[in-house]
């Protein structure tokens, strides 16, 4: 979605300036055209040659320096989104203020596109009213802003909001941004991610190869789109992404409540996860000792989830499911799609390299309830989880 965007990421000069280096190097990664524009605080941090040398492109300083006399509007009107990370309380200040006696300001002043600022600062400095007022000044602007958030700062621990957040997050927010205005958007969307584990004891568990990657793709697009995301998702050890509300649970039994707990308000339900089928009947209270000898164990089946809320729906929602097969994978999943009353279902083969468990990619088919069959290429799961939302939001609007 960055590919052929213009951003222009304005700095200003607090510590969190080290950060942007990495958040000018992310956009240009993901196909964005970047242009730079430092305060002079900022400069005293990075050097314009480091984003010279991370987005290929001049970097804007000075509105006094020779050649482009209106450079501040050039970029003002150029910029698809104009992102300010890290935003000092200066800098919100004069932008507050609507003062234009820098690049960076001026350009801001100027600006057509739509801004995110990522304010970073002291935590007392970001608590006082001043502060306050300008932010309020600046959201009634329509400007939108993501974090700062708790944690640690240059001058130590704290627990209050002042840090800037990570790349990653002010990526996700500036996504979002840019992305406005799709069928998603404000709809209630829940995934659901990962394995589950059904215990035998206080230490063992059953469970699968499932890494929820498919899902945590899903989650982190439906909310780029606008979405209302909520991510139920069984143990992973993936970092959760940033915008959407994570619910964490470990066996399908809990899988089932919060899916029971979520679905009424739900317009789009996406079952990625990979609940474990089968628990133990019996789940031993105490860590059973290797030396007592072999160990039978009677299993038992669990819930399937989309059968058992099927008349929590509501009317009109999506159910969209996934069946990983191991052999004539298109004709089980279309048994499934009709069992399980799913209006999308994503199959794919596990036998196949580069698809199913454990791995960044997949090669999947997806299947309609009109009958539809697309085979897609093999491709990132991030590249699949747009895919299927492109199907989605067709069914949307
Ligand atoms: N699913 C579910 N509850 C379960 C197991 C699976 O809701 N206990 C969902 C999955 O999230 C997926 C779809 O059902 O969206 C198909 O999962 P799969 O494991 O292929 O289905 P099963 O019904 O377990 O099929 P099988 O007969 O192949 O075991």
């Amino acid at each position: 979605m960055w590919a052929g965007r213009h951003v222009v990421l304005g700095v200003s000069g607090g510590i969190a300036c080290y950060k942007s280096c990495f958040l000018a190097r992310r956009l240009t990664e993901a196909g964005a055209r970047v242009d730079v524009v430092l305060t002079r605080a900022a400069a005293e941090f990075v050097r314009p040659l480091t984003f010279e040398a991370l987005t290929g492109r001049p970097v804007a300083c000075s509105l006094w320096e020779p050649g482009e006399a209106l450079a501040h509007i050039r970029l003002a009107h150029e910029a698809d989104l104009i992102v300010v990370a890290p935003a000092t309380a200066h800098l919100i200040a004069r932008a507050a203020q609507g003062l234009a006696d820098d690049m960076l300001t001026a350009m801001l002043l100027a600006r057509r596109a739509p801004l995110l600022i990522a304010p970073a600062m002291n935590d007392e400095m970001y608590a006082r009213p001043e502060t306050v007022a300008n932010l309020e000044r600046l959201r009634a602007a329509g400007v939108a802003q993501v974090g700062p958030e708790a944690g640690p700062l240059a001058e130590g621990p704290s627990e209050r909001p002042g840090r800037m957040s990570e790349p990653e997050t002010i990526l996700a927010h500036a996504a979002r941004l840019l992305r406005r205005g799709g069928p998603l958007e404000g709809r209630r969307v829940v995934v659901t991610a990962g394995p589950t584990r059904e215990p035998l004891d206080p230490v063992r568990v059953i469970t699968n190869r499932s890494s929820g990657r498919m899902g945590f793709e899903l989650a982190a697009a439906a909310w780029e789109r606008g979405g209302d995301v909520v991510l139920i998702s069984g143990p992973t050890a993936l970092v959760p992404p940033g915008g959407p509300t994570l619910r964490r649970v470990e066996t399908t039994a809990e899988m089932e409540a919060a899916v029971r707990d979520e679905l009424p308000s739900a317009d789009l339900l996406i079952m990625a996860a990979a609940p474990a089928d089968y628990r133990s009947v019996e789940v031993a209270d105490r860590k059973r000792a290797r030396g007592e000898g072999g160990l039978s164990l009677t299993l038992g089946p669990t819930a399937d989830i989309l059968v058992a809320t099927r008349g929590l729906r509501k009317p009109g929602a999506l159910v969209v499911g996934f069946a990983l097969e191991t052999g004539d994978a298109v004709a089980r999943g279309r048994g499934k799609l009709e069992r399980k009353g799913l209006d999308v279902i994503v199959v794919n083969d596990a036998t196949e390299p580069g698809a199913g468990f454990e791995v960044p990619t997949n090669r999947v088919t997806i299947l309609d309830r009109d009958g539809a069959e697309d085979m897609l290429p093999l491709m990132d799961k991030r590249a699949v989880a747009e895919a299927i939302l492109d199907r989605v939001a067709a069914r949307c609007v």
